[in-house]
C-alpha cells in the first residue's frame, strides 16, 4: 500500500515536470498537509494519508474583503493555502470586492486561466494579448455576466457602477499565482535599475524615481 503510494507520488513527479500546467490528479484527491513524516510529497505539497481525510479539508468559509485601501479592492484567494483538500486537482477560485470606483490593478495568473462572474454592480473589465498585437480586449459586466481571462495575459477588472460590486473568478489551478504589474516594475525588493527603467519606459530618471518612491499596495 505504502509503497504504491511512493510510486504514484513518482509518477506525479515525472507528469509535472513535463507538464507547463498542473498535472490531471492521478488519485481522488491528495490533501495537503505540513509534515513531511507523515506524508509523501506530491505537486508541491506533503499528502495525507486519505483515510485521515476529515470535511474540513475541504472546506474554506469566505467573508466580504476590506476594500478600505488605496485601491478600493480586494481578493480573497481560495486556492491550495486556504483549501489542503485542492492539492493536485488543478482549480481555485478568488472572491473580488470593489468599493465604488474601486480596481483590481492590470495583473496576471502565472499558471491559470481566469472565469469570471459578477455578483454584484458593473465592471469595466479587459485584457491584453500577447505582442505584437498587444490587443485590448474590454466589456462593461453587470450582474450575472460572466467573462475569461485567458492564461498569463494581463488583465484588470474596475468598478463602473454606483454602488458596491463583488464578483467570483474561478482558476484553472490550484495556485495560480499573482504578478501585479505595478508592484513587479516599480515596487520589486530590491529595485530595478533606473537604467533599465528609464529606457525600458522612455521617460527620465525622475519620472522613474517617481514611481519607485510610491507604496504599491498588494489587494491580495
Ligand atoms: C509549515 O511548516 C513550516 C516549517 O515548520 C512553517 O514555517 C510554516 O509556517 C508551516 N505552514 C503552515 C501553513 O502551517
Ligand atoms: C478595514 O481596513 C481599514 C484600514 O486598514 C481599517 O481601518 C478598518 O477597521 C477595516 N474594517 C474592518 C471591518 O475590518
Amino acid at each position: 500500500m505504502k509503497a504504491g503510494f511512493l510510486i504514484l507520488a513518482a509518477l506525479l513527479a515525472l507528469t509535472s515536470s513535463s507538464s507547463a500546467f498542473d498535472p490531471s490528479p492521478l488519485q481522488d484527491f491528495c490533501v495537503a498537509i505540513n509534515d513531511s513524516k507523515s506524508g509523501v510529497f506530491v505537486n508541491g505539497m506533503f499528502c495525507k494519508d486519505p483515510t485521515r481525510a476529515t470535511p474540513n479539508d475541504f472546506f474554506f468559509s469566505v467573508k466580504e474583503g476590506n476594500t478600505s485601501n488605496p485601491l478600493g479592492s480586494k481578493v480573497t484567494p481560495v486556492a491550495v493555502t486556504e483549501i489542503p483538500g485542492l492539492n493536485t486537482l488543478g482549480i481555485s477560485l478568488a472572491r473580488i470586492d470593489f468599493a465604488r470606483k474601486g480596481l483590481n490593478p492590470p495583473h496576471s495568473h502565472p499558471r491559470g486561466t481566469e472565469i469570471l462572474i459578477v455578483l454584484e454592480g458593473t465592471l469595466y473589465v479587459g485584457f491584453v494579448t500577447s505582442n505584437p498585437e498587444n490587443r485590448l480586449i474590454t466589456k462593461v459586466l453587470n450582474k450575472g455576466d460572466v467573462f475569461v481571462f485567458p492564461i498569463g495575459l494581463i488583465h484588470f477588472q474596475l468598478n463602473v457602477g454606483y454602488g458596491n460590486a463583488a464578483a467570483i473568478a474561478g482558476l484553472s489551478s490550484q495556485n495560480p499565482g499573482v504578478t501585479t504589474i505595478a508592484n513587479a516594475v516599480f515596487g520589486s525588493d530590491p529595485s530595478i535599475s533606473s537604467q533599465v527603467l528609464t529606457k525600458a519606459f522612455q521617460v527620465d530618471k525622475n519620472v522613474v524615481d517617481y514611481l519607485q518612491k510610491q507604496f504599491w499596495w498588494d489587494n491580495n
